[in-house]
């Protein structure tokens, strides 16, 4: 079975800086792999390379087996990728139930029913808060109404929303008392419903909670890929952390 993502070499360069350097990578249907490294390794650049937000200059993503590095950020959307971006990003004068509503829309759901957008805050333990402005959420409950938005797509369609979710540190900004709950969400909709997960997290007891393997990042390039306990083991993988000379 092709892996549900695979990166072949990819490459982003800009500026005369090379960002992301010869990347290879293979995604199995199902795994949560998180992905760490140090402040500027390339993390977020990876994701902007695999949700098509830019374009690599070398190599190749491909997804099922299809080959879809031209393909821009909607058509990837449209083939199952969802993700979160790293600062929280909601409309502050729209409410919780028209976020989850313009989610549907954009992914190209015409007739929005009002159960199905509690069905989608419920299933991220949101319920009851559809008419309340987003702006009066706490940041955890930012963080739940942004995934919300990756379910969207249910609404009335035949699809369940993204299969590959990327998720760009979702715990930044997150009080302490609420990283508990969200974590517990990002397992159940990895573990329960069998999605794809990559997510970029710094805090190491949620990694180690949650991932089936981690990918390291350094300078733009892929250090390690292997089992938590293997990557924690690895002296190239600490010299990173601790030393930054490689
Ligand atoms: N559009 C851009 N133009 C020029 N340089 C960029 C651009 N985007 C990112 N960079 C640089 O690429 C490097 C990697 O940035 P990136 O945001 O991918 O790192 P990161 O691993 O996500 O870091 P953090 O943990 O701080 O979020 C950084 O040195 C950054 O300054
Ligand atoms: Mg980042």
């Amino acid at each position: 079975m092709a892996p549900v993502l695979r990166l072949d070499r990819i490459s982003w360069s800009v500026g005369g800086a090379d960002i992301i350097s010869e990347v290879s990578l293979d995604v199995r249907e199902g795994e949560l792999l998180a992905v760490i490294g140090p402040n500027g390794a390339g993390k977020t650049s990876l994701f902007n390379l695999v949700s098509g937000l830019t374009r690599p200059t070398g190599g190749s993503v491909r997804l099922d087996g299809h080959d879809v590095t031209a393909l821009p950020p909607h058509r990837r959307s449209r083939r199952g990728i969802g993700r979160t971006f790293q600062s929280s990003s909601v409309f502050s004068t729209m409410t919780v139930a028209e976020h989850v509503e313009l989610a549907a829309r954009s992914a190209g759901v015409r007739r929005v029913g009002a159960d199905d957008v509690r069905g989608v805050l419920a299933r991220v333990r949101l319920a009851g808060r559809g008419a309340d402005l987003a702006a009066g959420l706490s940041h955890g409950d930012r963080r739940k109404l942004e995934l919300a938005m990756l379910l969207a797509p249910t609404l009335g369609g035949g699809t369940t929303g993204a299969r590959l979710m990327l998720l760009d540190e979702p715990m930044a900004g997150v009080a302490a008392e609420e990283t508990g709950e969200l974590t517990g969400l990002i397992r159940s909709l990895h573990r329960d419903e069998g999605r794809t997960v990559l997510l970029v997290e710094h805090h190491m007891d949620v990694v180690l909670g949650l991932a089936d393997r981690v990918a390291v990042m350094h300078h733009g390039r892929l250090l390690a890929a292997a089992s938590p306990a293997e990557v924690m083991a690895d002296a190239t993988v600490q010299q990173a952390y601790l030393g930054d000379e490689l």
